[in-house]
């Protein structure tokens, strides 16, 4: 995604209460931020917030949280929330990378990753914001039993998540390849979806609760430890 430089957004973000940006100190703390104990959910690669400005406006009982690297994206967020007198969304411009930093054990309760960047190349897939070295980050604060909410018009990407998940211990607790024909009725469009959808391009999602910290790999492997123990005590 090429992002033109706009000199006016970071000005605009930094005197605004709403744009986080020391979110390391931060880390266990989000509740009070908020000044209340609603659960807190994040959007990933928010973009411009068209997603998460309109659950927010919807659910005024959950505290939500943008992020997204960009603040000429980020800034959108910030007029679309103070337009709608939003007070339960905040912003952190941060790569998504560094979040285990930013949040603390069982901090957040639903992650929702939208129309992220497919990256292809297999020597870009590390890259993915479902690749498992991004969901073990997220497990390290996502609420046991929560869920992660992904949708993307990539099926490669879609095929490999749905692995990734497995993979992490995640159960799949709903999907589909086509979700503006599906039987799921309370979609919120993002700015991509209106876009790839209006090009005839079929929306995946699924939706995948977080079940353990460890990863199936290492279940197996604690498991088959545990019967050549006992087989070796016996
Ligand atoms: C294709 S856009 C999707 C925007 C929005 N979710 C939507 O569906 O309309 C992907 C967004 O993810 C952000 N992004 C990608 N990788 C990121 C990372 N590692 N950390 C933070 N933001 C990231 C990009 O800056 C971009 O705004």
């Amino acid at each position: 995604m090429r992002i033109r430089k706009k000199r006016w957004a970071k000005p605009e973000m930094e005197k605004d209460h709403k744009v986080i940006y020391n979110p390391t100190e931060l880390k266990g703390k989000w509740k009070d931020i908020f000044g209340n104990d609603n659960p807190i959910h994040l959007e990933l690669g928010c973009g411009k917030g068209n997603f998460i400005t309109k659950v927010a406006e919807l659910n005024k009982n959950i505290n939500y949280i943008a992020i997204d690297v960009y603040d000429e994206v980020l800034v959108y967020v910030l007029i679309k929330a103070n337009e709608n007198k939003l007070e339960n969304i905040r912003i952190i411009p941060i790569n998504i990378e560094l979040l285990g930093n930013v949040f603390t054990q069982d901090e957040i309760e639903k992650i929702y990753i939208n129309f992220c960047t497919p990256w292809p190349n297999r020597r870009h897939q590390k890259r993915r914001l479902t690749h498992p070295n991004f969901l073990r980050i997220y497990k390290n604060f996502l609420r046991l039993k929560s869920e992660v909410w992904f949708k993307t018009d990539d099926d490669l990407l879609f095929k490999d998540s749905l692995q990734y998940f497995k993979d992490e211990g995640f159960t799949e607790i709903y999907k589909t390849f086509d979700l503006h024909q599906s039987d799921y009725e309370d979609n919120t469009m993002t700015e991509y979806e209106e876009k790839f959808s209006s090009q005839g391009i079929k929306i995946k999602f699924g939706m995948f609760r977080h079940e353990s910290t460890v990863s199936t790999k290492t279940s197996v492997c604690l498991f088959i430890l545990v019967q050549i123990y006992l087989a070796k005590s016996f």
